[in-house]
């Protein structure tokens, strides 16, 4: 008993309670393993600090506000409510398939999360720190909507590159402000949108500087998270536009015609579905958000934004709690390329892996152990066979299987014998090890430690050669052997919150008949249930080669055939392709043959501001007399030719075998602009 409380002592057990967050995943798209790289490491470190003896609530919730969903709502013919509830009952059993556990899995849309944000917007505005101004945002006459975030396209103010209304994507990654996009044009109808006043509401972001300047350096977490949330407040934080034109969300108080930006009340679904889990167990809810827990969230680099600056003021202003930690993932890449589902580079977690009959044990081993949390994680088929081949397989199942197959057949079960100290002292250093790592949220380290006992426990049992040792002295092999056991029984507690269906399994071949999540990590330490062990089995099964050649393949295949489909989409031209062909209104002025040649004539034609010289094939069609004074369509913007010695400034439009000439049906000024 001493011993277990020392040990608890020893990984730094803290009576205040902890709350752990995931990003909510967006209700438009299903679960990918992008996706799991915020999830999987987070049920890691929840399974861990319970075995740690923590108290720990796990919420997480679905993200169901905001334009895409609106969008991809229309473009399905069904309601956002509809299309959340789908995904959303996708993202939970998505979840539960993976084994990753949440106390409590809500929805922004469900009332809790509506009254909450209301109520912490109102908090706002009473606390002085929301204003209203007019804005000049996308509007498109066409639709007679305004057109908030991702309504709109166009060319970001800062780069440049194309951008969407409220993220320059694809270029320099700036958050953009409605009314900031240049040249917008609608998404919905594909027309110019053009700008329009409306009164909006925004978040008096910059007055928290100081306090983030003060709150940032004390937040626990990764070093990317702090970091990156330190240089954005140092380079100067503007305000927030907080409100959006749109039905769908949570409205604004006292302007119904108003939802509040989706970064306002998703986050706030954090403390919504705390609430609920509240209700739901019997438990008080405000401990967490208002009292001295520790709060901490996961989420993957592109929120980090979101999380440390905007948030922790929002959180500031309302008078809640602030997040104690904030553990960043680094991005998830697929092959060496940036995930992306338009172009194919995506592994869904049903589709690709789960439904292949892949167990979810080794894509959480492989996203736990392949790389160090904050650093990229570059995906691949071949390198997540490797390491589940040589690691779970060859090095801890085969431990394990050598160990209780010995156990069993030459023993008849766990030898009544204490563990040898220098076996102790092994086991300690690596819980030691371990709990450093988790705290230090160096996933990659603590399985690391975690491999390394189980590599030590394999040259042990190499070394000291039971099978021979029996032979001689059979109390020193069962000596080594249950030196081996509890080596075992090491490795299945510290191994469970990684591979928690292949740890309970595990757990009963030691003979135990509970759930392994009852006990704690002291228990690596302590002795059996009984001596009696079930037939052990191999615990792990090798990718073999050919299921790696059909995952490749099925990978490979989406790449082909997103890369056909937008060679496809390239000979369509877009609305602003088309807009780049500059065609006017031209009169012929002058036209006669060009010497050498029967069919070009030399034509002058009358612009308005300019006359150009053109050279056009149609002389067998038309006489000079025919032409002179008739109004035709010039394209106006080709580069200059040379045809038979004579330049050509632009090109007739013409129809057919005969050369039809294209003309305005009524008069219009020459120079007139066609679109
Ligand atoms: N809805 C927002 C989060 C709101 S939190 C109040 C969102 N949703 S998401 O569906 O795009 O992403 C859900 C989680 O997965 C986030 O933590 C996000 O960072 C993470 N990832 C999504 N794609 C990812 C990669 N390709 N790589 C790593 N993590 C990424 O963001
Ligand atoms: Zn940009």
């Amino acid at each position: 008993m001493i011993f277990i409380a020392s040990i608890a002592k020893n990984i730094g057990m803290s009576d205040r309670p902890l709350l752990v967050t995931c990003g909510l995943p967006y209700t438009n798209g299903p679960c990918h393993i992008g996706h799991l790289r915020t999830y999987v490491p987070a049920d890691f470190y929840v399974r861990y600090m319970r075995r740690a003896g923590e108290d720990v609530v796990f919420i997480c919730g679905s993200d169901n506000h905001g334009t895409p969903i609106v969008i991809s709502a229309e473009q399905e013919g069904i309601t956002p409510r509809e299309l959340s509830e789908r995904y959303h009952r996708h993202f939970d059993e998505t979840f539960r398939r993976m084994h990753i556990r949440f106390n409590h899995f809500g929805m922004t849309d469900d009332p809790t999360n509506h009254a909450r944000t209301r109520s912490i917007v109102q908090r706002l505005i009473d606390g002085g720190y929301v204003y209203e101004q007019t804005v000049c945002q996308s509007y498109c006459p066409a639709c007679e909507r305004f057109l908030p975030d991702r309504y709109v396209e166009g060319i970001c103010p800062y780069c440049g590159a194309p951008a969407r209304g409220d993220e320059c994507d694809q270029g320099c990654g700036k958050h953009l402000e409605p009314g900031e996009i240049k040249e917008p044009i609608c998404k919905v109808c594909g027309g110019k949108a053009e700008l329009r006043d409306q009164e909006h509401f925004f978040f008096r972001l910059g007055e928290f500087s100081d306090f983030l300047l003060d709150y940032l350096p004390r937040l626990g977490g990764t070093t990317n998270a702090r970091n990156y949330a330190l240089g954005w407040v140092r380079e100067g934080l503007h305000d927030w536009c907080i409100t959006r034109t749109l039905d769908w969300g949570v409205k604004f108080p006292a302007h119904e015609d108003l939802v509040v930006y989706v970064w306002v009340d998703a986050p706030i679904g954090y403390i919504s579905f705390t609430e609920e889990w509240g209700e739901k167990s019997g438990n008080d809810w405000t401990q967490l958000w208002c009292g001295d827990a520790r709060i901490t969230h996961f989420i993957g680099q592109d929120i980090i934004y979101h999380h440390c600056v905007f948030w922790p003021a929002l959180l500031r202003g309302a008078g809640y709690g602030l997040p104690s930690d904030v553990v960043a993932s680094g991005m998830v890449k697929i092959d060496d390329k940036t995930f992306s589902k338009t172009r194919g580079y995506v592994v869904w977690t049903n589709d690709d892996y789960l439904d292949q009959g892949l167990p979810a044990d080794y894509l959480r081993y492989y996203l736990l152990a392949y790389t160090s949390h904050t650093k990229e994680l570059n995906f691949s088929w071949k390198v997540f066979s490797e390491r589940v081949n040589n690691e779970l397989v060859d090095t801890l199942g085969n431990f394990m299987y050598r160990t209780l197959h010995f156990t069993v057949r030459k023993l008849g079960g766990i030898p009544d014998l204490d563990t040898d100290p220098e076996i102790i002292a092994e086991i300690e250093a690596t819980l030691a090890a371990v709990d450093t790592a988790m705290r230090d949220y160096e996933f990659k380290n603590a399985i690391d430690s975690m491999m390394a006992l189980a590599s030590f426990g394999n040259s042990y049992i190499q070394k000291n050669a039971p099978w021979k040792l029996i032979k001689e002295d059979e109390r020193a092999a069962a000596q080594i052997i249950r030196n081996c056991c509890q080596i075992v029984k090491a490795l299945v507690l510290l191994f469970e919150p990684v591979i928690p269906v292949k740890g309970q399994e595990a757990w009963e071949m030691l003979g135990y008949t509970d759930e392994i999540g009852a006990h704690g990590l002291g228990e690596a330490l302590t002795g059996f249930a009984g001596r009696d062990l079930p037939a052990p089995a191999p615990l792990f099964e090798k990718i073999d080669e050919d299921t790696l050649a059909r995952l490749e393949e099925i990978l490979h295949m989406r790449v082909e055939h997103a890369t056909m489909k937008e060679q496809k989409d390239e000979t369509l031209l877009s609305i602003d392709e088309f807009a780049a062909v500059d065609l006017r209104v031209a009169t012929i002025v002058e036209a006669e043959k060009i010497e050498g040649s029967d069919k070009l004539y030399k034509l002058i034609v009358d612009l308005g501001e300019e006359t150009r010289q053109v050279v056009s094939g149609i002389a067998r069609f038309y006489t000079p007399e025919e032409l002179i004074g008739t109004d035709v369509i010039l394209v106006a913007n080709l580069k200059p030719a040379k045809l038979f010695g004579v330049e050509s400034n632009g090109m007739i439009l013409a129809a057919g075998e005969d050369a039809s000439l294209l003309v305005p049906l009524r008069k219009v000024d020459p120079g007139t602009r066609i679109l």
